[in-house]
């Protein structure tokens, strides 16, 4: 049975946007004499897992840190690996996202992908495009200094353009540029495997967002301990630096 019921849906609803840096994957293979390969390729059966969670217990936003900017310099066999992984996923779980009302984003540099993939994340993209479930957002050769720069560059672009004045670049103009804009502020960061830093995942987003840590692997999450860390969130005193006192 789930640590959550309905009931405590009802009186304190999910966090709204949820995100995970999922970690571990090498480590639970190597525990079992495994490739790392079988580590990712069951890392993905968690994220099919959780992601039909979240869908469930009304998460509106579930971004998932698949592959980091610096994930490149692992070695070409990994790289590759993961590569592949990553076109047979889109290949094999885009019907079934559309099936289940669920809309995806995927956000990071696309350009190292090779012209298929890049083709097919486009085509998926635009095919759960308008539904209206759970959004899903997929980091893929993403880093949260990309994407603070990416957003700089294109702010630059509409200055020279003349169609923004310097003098109304602020956060709420900035934000609009990063690739989360328009989706609810990371209310919960989640990082499996132990390890406790951000390895370049969401900067700008998680301002405010409530941290999670857990040493479960991977591929041994499950949606109980979603429920957990959820559970955890509930009781948190979010002050964003004002005070109780003075609202
Ligand atoms: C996370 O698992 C998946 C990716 C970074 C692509 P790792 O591959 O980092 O697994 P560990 O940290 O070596 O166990
Ligand atoms: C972060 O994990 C990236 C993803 C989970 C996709 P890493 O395994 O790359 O992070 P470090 O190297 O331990 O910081
Ligand atoms: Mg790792």
């Amino acid at each position: 049975m789930s640590p959550i019921d309905q009931a405590t849906l009802n009186a304190n609803p999910a966090p709204k946007h949820i995100a995970i840096i999922m970690d571990g994957n090498g480590r639970w293979a190597k525990a079992r004499h495994m490739p790392r390969a079988h580590g990712h390729q069951k890392g993905v059966q968690t994220v099919r897992e959780i992601v039909k969670h979240c869908a469930k217990i009304g998460v509106d936003s579930l971004t998932l840190f698949a592959f980091s900017s610096e994930n490149m310099k692992r070695s070409s066999e990994e790289v590759g690996l993961l590569f592949k992984l990553f076109l047979t996923v889109l290949k094999q779980e885009t019907k079934k996202l559309n099936n289940n009302n669920i809309c995806l984003k995927i956000i990071g540099d696309m350009s190292v992908f090779t012209p298929e993939i890049q083709s097919l994340a486009d085509d998926a993209e635009q095919l759960l495009s308008h539904n209206t479930g759970l959004n899903l957002v997929i980091a893929a050769n993403y880093g949260g200094q990309w994407d603070i720069a990416q957003a700089a560059k294109k702010i630059a672009l509409e200055v020279l353009g003349g169609r923004i004045n310097p003098s109304d670049i602020d956060v709420d103009c900035l934000d609009k540029y990063t690739s989360l804009a328009n989706l609810p502020k990371v209310d919960l960061l989640i990082r499996t495997s132990g390890e406790v830093r951000i390895s370049n995942f969401l900067l700008w987003d998680i301002a405010y967002s409530e941290l999670f840590f857990t040493k479960t692997l991977w591929p041994d999450f499950s949606p109980d301990e979603l429920d957990e860390a959820i559970l955890n969130f509930h009781s948190r005193d979010r002050r964003f630096g004002a005070r109780k006192e003075d609202a």
